[in-house]
């Protein structure tokens, strides 16, 4: 009876130090709770910014993109074929062999393989970049004894293009995430591919037909269900493309049928109408990243930068005392090394402590249990904004479908991917 009393004091004790402890950390996280007024204000500004970007002359200006993809239909499930395919932009590069099989009833058949991207290509020269990729598919092909064929290649590169059609040019109009390599804003992406494949000479492909990654995924979760028309990524970058009535994209001629626009939504609040919402550490995220003052709400949303959230506000908290008795390991000091996986580990519905513990001492810090469940409660904080943003938006995508086809109701499937959606336990 005494053990029992003696630990229910020690409890007891710690819940009314969380408590008390929590409440002042709130006073720094609490700009990071948006109610559902502002929510909807942010809706409603994404609203105006998509007709902006969709206008003919209005759209070089606009903060949110809106680039016109040729992807005029979503599959219908008799597609086929044997493909190669590329994937660059996320957390991995991949090569893939895909073949679609009409004989087995909606079936893929796909063999694949992770490369590496090492950090001075990303940041490197172009040349540099796409004679990696070409070496890359080059070493897969040899694995598959694929080498004979001239097979077409779906090129999925996760970085906003102007593109003049789906097989055609492909312009990059800026890097984004970690990429910063030279010499490619503003050129064909296709074109430089093709080159380093030329340069290679050891095999050849035919045709290439480029889409982002959030149009990937609205066309393979299309391929099973027709009613999929949107497509989000919640990965180390975020975006989301939807089918949108040709009558509406200004920059296309034609005014029959749909078109795949990509938005582009990490773009939105670059032109400053974001400013109420932003935090102070939002702003040195920005300011210490490689592309200063571009996707704002990118940076507020997705796996790149979320990590490193948590981080200022864990050296806000303990510069504060409210942490780590005020004092700060030399990792907890360095940008970077609080990575966003260790936000999904925290926030486990049973691990989630334990993991904690295991993280802040890894980080070198000198944690009590209050420590912690604080550092739980920043976790859950900044990915809880994280989420409410991301509805937000695509509550403004779904509402805009809704409205295009005057419909009262609208039943749609949206298609989703990225490591922040699929690896966050809620
Ligand atoms: C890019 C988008 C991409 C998104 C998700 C963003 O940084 O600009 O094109 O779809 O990341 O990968």
């Amino acid at each position: 009876v005494k053990e029992h009393l003696c630990l229910s004091l020690f409890f007891g004790v710690l819940v009314t130090k969380f408590v008390c402890i929590s409440m002042q950390v709130m006073k720094y996280l609490e700009p990071f709770l948006l109610s559902l007024e502002k929510l909807n204000e942010v809706s409603a500004r994404l609203r105006k910014d998509m007709i902006r970007g969709l206008e003919k002359h209005a759209h070089h200006r606009a903060a949110v993109k809106m680039l016109p993809t040729f992807v005029r239909a979503t599959p219908d499930g008799t597609e086929k074929g044997d493909f190669l395919a590329l994937d660059l932009g996320g957390t991995n590069f991949r090569v893939l062999h895909v073949r679609v099989m009409e004989e087995e009833q909606k079936m893929l058949k796909m063999d694949s393989q992770i490369c590496a991207i090492p950090q001075e290509i990303m940041l490197g020269t172009g040349e540099q970049l796409f004679d990696h990729i070409a070496a890359c598919l080059s070493e897969f092909l040899d694995s598959q004894n694929l080498k004979g064929q001239t097979l077409p290649l779906g090129f999925t590169f996760s970085f906003p293009c102007e593109q003049k059609e789906i097989d055609k040019q492909s312009i990059l109009i800026r890097w984004t995430k970690g990429f910063n390599c030279s010499g490619v804003e503003g050129e064909d992406v296709v074109k430089l591919l093709k080159e380093a494949i030329h340069r290679r000479g050891d095999y050849d492909i035919s045709s290439v037909a480029m889409v982002n990654d959030t149009v990937g995924t609205m066309m393979s979760c299309g391929y099973r269900d027709q009613t999929c028309e949107i497509g989000m990524i919640i990965g180390t970058g975020t975006n989301a493309c939807y089918m949108e009535e040709m009558k509406n994209v200004k920059r296309v001629e034609g005014e029959d049928g749909r078109m795949c626009i990509n938005t582009e939504w990490g773009g939105f609040g670059d032109d400053g109408s974001l400013e109420d919402i932003l935090t102070e550490f939002d702003k040195v995220v920005d300011r210490t990243s490689i592309n200063p003052g571009v996707h704002t709400f990118e940076k507020m949303i997705s796996g790149m930068y979320l990590g490193e959230i948590v981080r200022l506000v864990l050296m806000k908290l303990t510069e504060k005392k409210l942490l780590f008795k005020g004092e700060a390991s030399e990792a907890l000091h360095t940008p970077g090394t609080f990575e966003t996986k260790f936000i999904s580990m925290i926030e486990e519905p049973d691990s989630g402590l334990e993991n904690a513990k295991k993280i802040l001492t890894e980080l070198g810090l000198r944690w009590d249990l209050v420590d912690a469940r604080v550092v739980r409660l920043v976790c859950e904080t900044i990915s809880s904004r994280s989420a409410r943003l991301c509805a937000a938006a695509l509550a403004t995508i779904a509402n805009r479908i809704l409205a295009n086809r005057g419909l009262p109701h609208l039943k749609t499937t949206v298609g989703v991917d990225g490591t922040v959606y699929k690896k966050h336990p809620k």
